[in-house]
């Protein structure tokens, strides 16, 4: 019998399929339309010690293949997640990983303390170091290897749960920060998040997005996600979660096999809500269909050929 719990580290999901921050909110939405007990876990919107109100509208624009958003972190900080959204998530028993940002190195290291103390309700933190959306902290933390190991040294002792390191896209070579996240002290890798992009209003002649600029997700990143998600996969030990573009079971697989233990599905959930319970169904079916009995024998085998030998 096939079973699709994976193991990230210190990390057990009951299936590999998660919800991407900020595409799920904090679930409430989604309630009504999807069971989370399908899910292996919930990645909630962005946080931030403060309240947010993002930017200027529009904050989204369709784009082929995908979107740019520039939403920049709007969210009701850590006093309301803990007293609200955190209380009634957990009655879902699903599994909530919190995506933390913070303008600041401390303010990191607070949103970890106090998340580290919230009580067994907390999976992991996601550390969001590759916000493209706002002008202060996010993606400034994820850039420099240097910048992002000095963070994640200061959030790594105050941090009691697993700590996920979101890196960006937006650099040269993924496998530096990628590797001074592991050294620092991360227990599991996602990647990756937007990437930049703008839309020119013709009429206007002005960029369209309030915020000029927005991260591009859906398909149109697919391939370029996959690759980063291949050549992290050869450069670091610790587990991947993979993302960017995901829609179909296929999809999913190819993530896999470059390397992910897990994936996250962002942008597909606006257009159809129940992708994640489809594709675990599909998984499942696949993985006893080719008769492996767990995800776990995909993972990264096109690293290999057919004889297990490295390619
Ligand atoms: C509207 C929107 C809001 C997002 N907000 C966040 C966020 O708060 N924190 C974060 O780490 N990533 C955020 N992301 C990035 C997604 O989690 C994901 O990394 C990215 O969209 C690629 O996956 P996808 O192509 O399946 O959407 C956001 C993406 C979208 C489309």
């Amino acid at each position: 019998m096939t079973n699709l719990k994976v193991k990230l580290g210190p990390l057990e999901l009951k299936t590999p399929f998660m919800a991407a921050s900020g595409t799920f909110g904090f679930g409430e939405e989604y309630a009504s339309l999807v069971d989370l007990q399908d899910f292996g876990a919930v990645v909630v919107k962005g946080l931030t010690l403060k309240p947010r109100r993002g930017n200027p509208p529009p904050r989204i624009v369709e784009t082929p293949a995908g979107m740019l958003n520039a939403i920049g972190l709007q969210n009701p900080g850590l006093e309301v997640f803990l007293s609200r959204e955190l209380p009634r998530l957990q009655k879902s028993k699903v599994k909530v990983i919190v995506n933390i940002a913070g303008e600041t190195e401390e303010e990191y290291v607070t949103l970890a303390r106090e998340l580290s103390q919230a009580g067994d309700g907390l999976a992991a933190l996601e550390l969001n170091v590759s916000c493209p959306n706002v002008k202060k902290g996010g993606i400034l933390f994820g850039t420099s290897p240097s910048v992002l190991a000095s963070l994640v040294e200061k959030v790594r002792p105050v941090c009691s749960l697993p700590l996920i390191v979101k890196l960006t896209p937006n650099v040269t070579d993924i496998t530096e920060t990628a590797r001074a996240a592991e050294s620092s002290g991360a227990d599991i890798l996602s990647l990756v998040n937007t990437f930049r992009g703008m839309v020119i209003d013709i009429a206007s002649k002005r960029p369209f997005l309030g915020n000029k600029t927005g991260g591009l997700s859906g398909p149109a990143i697919r391939p370029l996600a996959v690759r980063m998600v291949y050549d992290v996969y050869a450069s670091v030990k610790i587990p991947l979660i993979g993302m960017g573009g995901i829609c179909t079971l296929e999809d999913s697989l190819q993530f896999f096999m470059a390397g992910a233990s897990a994936v996250a599905v962002g942008s597909a959930i606006f257009s159809d809500p129940l992708t994640i319970p489809r594709l675990t169904a599909e998984l499942r079916s696949y993985l006893e269909k080719e008769g492996f009995r767990s995800p776990e024998e995909i993972v990264g085998t096109a690293h290999t050929s057919g004889n297990g030998e490295e390619l």
